[in-house]
C-alpha cells in the first residue's frame, strides 16, 4: 500500500498534523509544492492537508486539486488546522473536491493552530502549543485507521492460488 501525505502550510501548524498522520501511516509527509500531480496515480491513498483560510481550504490547495488528474477508485483523506472555525466546511470541501476526481473518501481530522493573523493584533496567547499532543495523537490514530482500512481493501497477502500464498507485490 503506497500512501502520500501532502500538505500546504504557512506557519507549520498543518505540517505538524501532516507529520503525525504520516507517522501513523508509516511514511513521511511532503509539502504540496514538492508534489508533481502526474505522480499521484502511483499512490493507493492520498491524504490532503490545508490550513483553514476564510472558512475553507487554502486557494493553493484548491488549485492543486484542480490540476490533479482523475484518480478513479483511489482512496483519499483530508486534514486541516484552524484558529477557531471552519474545519467542518474545509474537510467537507476537500472531500467533495477529491471525490470529484473519482476518489473514495475514507476520513479526516482537524486541530487548532496558532494564527499569524491574530498574533499581528496582540500577544501570541491564542492557541499556544496547538496542535497539542492529544490532537497529534488523534492524527496518528487516523493514520493507523486509514492503513487498516486500506489493508482490508488491498490485502498484502494474495488469496491462495493452487495452494501457494504469497505477497501480491
Ligand atoms: C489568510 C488566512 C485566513 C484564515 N482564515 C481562518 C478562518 O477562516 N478560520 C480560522 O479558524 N482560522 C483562520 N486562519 C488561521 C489559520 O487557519 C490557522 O492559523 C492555521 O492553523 C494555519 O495553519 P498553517 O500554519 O499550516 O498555515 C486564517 C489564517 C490566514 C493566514
Amino acid at each position: 500500500m503506497k500512501a502520500l501525505v501532502a500538505y500546504y502550510s504557512e506557519s507549520d501548524n498543518t505540517k505538524k498534523l501532516a507529520d503525525a498522520l504520516a507517522f501513523g501511516l508509516g511514511t513521511q509527509a511532503v509539502r504540496l509544492e514538492a508534489v508533481d500531480v502526474q505522480t499521484l496515480s502511483s499512490y493507493d491513498l492520498v491524504c490532503m492537508g490545508s490550513p483553514v483560510q476564510y472558512g475553507g481550504p487554502a486557494q493553493r490547495v484548491r488549485d492543486f486539486i484542480a490540476r490533479m488528474p482523475t484518480l478513479s477508485g483511489k482512496s483519499c483523506a483530508a486534514f486541516c488546522t484552524m484558529h477557531a472555525f471552519g474545519d467542518r466546511n474545509t474537510l467537507q470541501t476537500l472531500k467533495t473536491l477529491l471525490e470529484a476526481k473519482g476518489m473514495v473518501y475514507l476520513g479526516g481530522c482537524s486541530a487548532l493552530g496558532w494564527s499569524r493573523l491574530i498574533a499581528n493584533f496582540g500577544p501570541r496567547i491564542f492557541n499556544r502549543g496547538r496542535p497539542n499532543r492529544e490532537e497529534l495523537t488523534r492524527a496518528e490514530d487516523l493514520g493507523r485507521t486509514l492503513m487498516a482500512k486500506m489493508q482490508v481493501e488491498q490485502p498484502t497477502v494474495a488469496p491462495t492460488v493452487q495452494g501457494v500464498e504469497g505477497p501480491r507485490r
